[in-house]
């Protein structure tokens, strides 16, 4: 049976893109709607573009009442009755009682080799910490922020001259390829880690001696 998949964004939504356009042919699911907390996100035009429904329920109006906006968020996608729910690029923390009704059946990428940086500003704090090394996970999302199984990595050398912005433009490439591997075998219940390493995706950066 074909897993239906719920996608959530905040923003561009490239993670989104490549997920879609993942899903044909023999793959076992297709995204059946995206979903964004910003009206005005231009993950949502992309969405179309790829013939997706999309919803937009809005965080601003329920302010600190998460529980609100969750409730708006539960009756969109029980209408599209989805099996799986990514978590692209989707930037409102959600509550455990949410986390739990979708346990077992929602990912999420983030950008660093978790269980390192949690939470934000994670190419700074890679820099800062003098890290040889970088990357992506994904993840199954649990109570715990960017703290559930891991699902798949892709790693990234740091380069002498990488900055946040272009650690962050390196990186996607490799969020686009890790999510759909990922998502193809969660879809048929196979959990087994993905890697990615660094050797077939860092550029000949000079050694630091
Ligand atoms: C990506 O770095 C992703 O890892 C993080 O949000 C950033 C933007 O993602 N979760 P997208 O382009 O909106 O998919």
């Amino acid at each position: 049976m074909t897993k239906r998949v719920a996608i959530l964004i905040s923003g561009g939504g490239s993670n989104m893109v490549a997920l879609v356009k993942s899903m044909t042919g023999d793959h076992p699911a297709r995204c059946v709607l995206v979903v964004s907390n910003d009206p005005a996100a231009g993950g949502l035009d992309r969405a179309q573009a790829l013939g997706v429904a999309t919803a937009a329920v809005d965080h601003k109006p329920f302010g600190r009442d998460r529980a609100g906006f969750e409730g708006a968020l539960q009756k969109v996608l029980a209408d599209a009755r989805p099996d799986i729910i990514c978590l692209a690029g989707f930037m409102r923390i959600l509550t455990p009682e949410f986390t739990a009704q979708w346990a077992g059946r929602m990912l999420n990428i983030h950008p660093s080799l978790l269980p390192k940086y949690k939470g934000l500003h994670t190419h700074a704090r890679a820099l800062e910490a003098g890290d040889r090394e970088h990357g992506c996970t994904v993840h199954e999302v649990t109570a715990e922020l960017d703290g559930g199984p891991i699902l798949g990595q892709a790693r990234l050398t740091i380069g002498p001259t990488d900055t946040a912005e272009t650690l962050a433009a390196r990186l996607l490439p490799l969020e686009h390829a890790l999510y759909p591997a990922v998502l193809r075998r969660y879809a048929v219940g196979d959990r087994s880690l993905i890697t990615l390493p660094a050797k077939e995706t860092a550029p000949d950066f000079p050694l630091q001696d």
